[in-house]
């Protein structure tokens, strides 16, 4: 299945790093072929990992998977060696790690990570952007995801993802939000087998089934956004409440962000929102895990008192990974979108020294 996984477009230059090394950027899309068991049920807050086979059906599928690949042009050890695989969150697509505006250029995270000498790959989940979108919402699940995720990493470890690129050594898995549950999900159901080198999941905590509130003005996003996801299944949502995204205190994001945010929201599967509860579920993942959150966070610090006291949080967490190879919890400055309020740069520095420390590389 593996050797029919192809590039079918590389595309443009998109970006050059204003401030150091060059960073040349293209379109990928790469095909996957999902085959697995999901929940029958898409609210099912496990998406059918406790349930027996009577509560689950068999997904076989083949999706394609939409990124954008950056790798430095001065070629480095590291940035032959190591990629991060970047997932994003609930209602956005790869644009989330690199805002395509000339005035956020200095909170692209990829644009950062390729001045600091390490490739990326930021994609469009499966139901979201410009990967497939199934007809049936229910079928882009957090274990559809997963899988899919899991084999995009083990084809960038076996194959060149461009001509005179070589297959990397390691792939790191960064997750933002609902993106970092679908990593935990995959670190859940291949444990040890995981292609995962190390995985970074921001801005996400454990939550049990009603822990977590429904994310403020979900809709579907036919209605919407008629014009242009007027024919979809009313399962895809989106929203139009993106505030809680940022820190409260507006001084500490630009205005033009919350616009720009706004204009260029994505759809997800209803199923992500009551799937956050995967979260709770412990993983035999064998491999380092790191958990970030933002002290400025309004979804899941703000108000919760989780975040208040780092020890407590972090023993918390830890028994969920009991056969990681190491796990910690940073506390950061910023908000939920850790990426794009003025604090971002805090984050950037802790994400490089993360996927370094993982990949065995000496920080700068
Ligand atoms: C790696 O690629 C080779 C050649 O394309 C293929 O035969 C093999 O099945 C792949 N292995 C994995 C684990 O993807
Ligand atoms: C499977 O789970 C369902 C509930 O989801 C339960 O009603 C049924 O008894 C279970 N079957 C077996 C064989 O455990
Ligand atoms: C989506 O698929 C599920 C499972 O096959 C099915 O129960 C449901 O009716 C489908 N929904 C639509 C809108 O076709
Ligand atoms: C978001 O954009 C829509 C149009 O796409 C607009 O009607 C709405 O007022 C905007 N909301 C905010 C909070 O900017
Ligand atoms: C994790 O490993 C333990 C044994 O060490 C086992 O009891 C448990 O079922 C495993 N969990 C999963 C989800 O496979
Ligand atoms: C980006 O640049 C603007 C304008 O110079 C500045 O206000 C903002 O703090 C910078 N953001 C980051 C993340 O460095």
């Amino acid at each position: 299945m593996f050797a029919s996984l192809i590039i079918l477009l590389a595309a443009h230059l998109l970006a050059a790093n204003a401030h150091g090394q060059a960073c040349e950027c293209s379109s990928v899309v790469l095909p996957v072929d999902v085959n697995t068991l999901i929940a029958k049920d898409p609210t099912d807050p496990f998406g059918g990992l406790r349930s027996n086979a009577t509560a689950l059906r068999r997904l076989n599928a083949e999706y394609d998977i939409f990124g954008v690949f950056c790798t430095p042009n001065e070629k480095t050890a590291q940035s032959t060696d190591v990629i991060q695989l970047l997932v994003h969150g609930l209602t956005y697509n790869n644009e989330y790690w690199s805002p395509k505006t000339e005035e956020f250029q200095n909170q692209s995270y990829t644009a950062y990570a390729c001045d600091r000498g390490l490739s990326t790959l930021a994609i469009d989940l499966v139901g979201v952007g410009k990967s497939t979108r199934p007809t049936n919402a229910s079928d882009a699940q957090y274990i559809t995801n997963a899988a899919a995720m899991s084999q995009l990493a083990r084809h960038l470890k076996n194959a060149s993802i461009l001509p005179g690129i070589k297959p990397f050594n390691q792939v790191i898995g960064v997750g933002h939000s609902s993106g970092s549950v679908v990593l935990i999900a995959g670190a859940i159901t291949e444990a040890e087998r995981s292609p995962f080198d190390g995985l970074v999941l921001t801005s996400q905590l454990s939550f049990q089934p009603g822990q977590l509130g429904t994310p403020p003005g979900e809709v579907s996003a036919r209605d919407d956004t008629p014009l242009r996801w007027g024919s979809l299944d009313p399962n895809y949502v989106t929203s139009d409440i993106r505030f809680p995204f940022y820190p409260a205190d507006t001084t500490l994001f630009s205005p033009r962000m919350l616009v720009y945010d706004n204009f260029t929201k994505d759809v997800a599967p209803v199923s992500f929102i009551p799937g956050i509860s995967i979260s709770s579920l412990p993983a035999n993942y064998t491999g380092p895990v790191a958990k970030l959150a933002g002290l400025r966070d309004q979804a899941i610090c703000v108000g919760t008192g989780r975040c208040n006291d780092l020890a407590a949080l972090t023993a918390l967490e830890r028994v969920l990974w009991p056969k990681a190879k190491s796990f910690e919890v940073v506390l950061t400055e910023g908000g939920h979108c850790m990426t794009l309020d003025f604090l971002a740069d805090g984050a950037f520095s802790v994400f490089v020294k993360l996927v370094k420390e993982f990949a065995g590389l000496h920080s700068d």
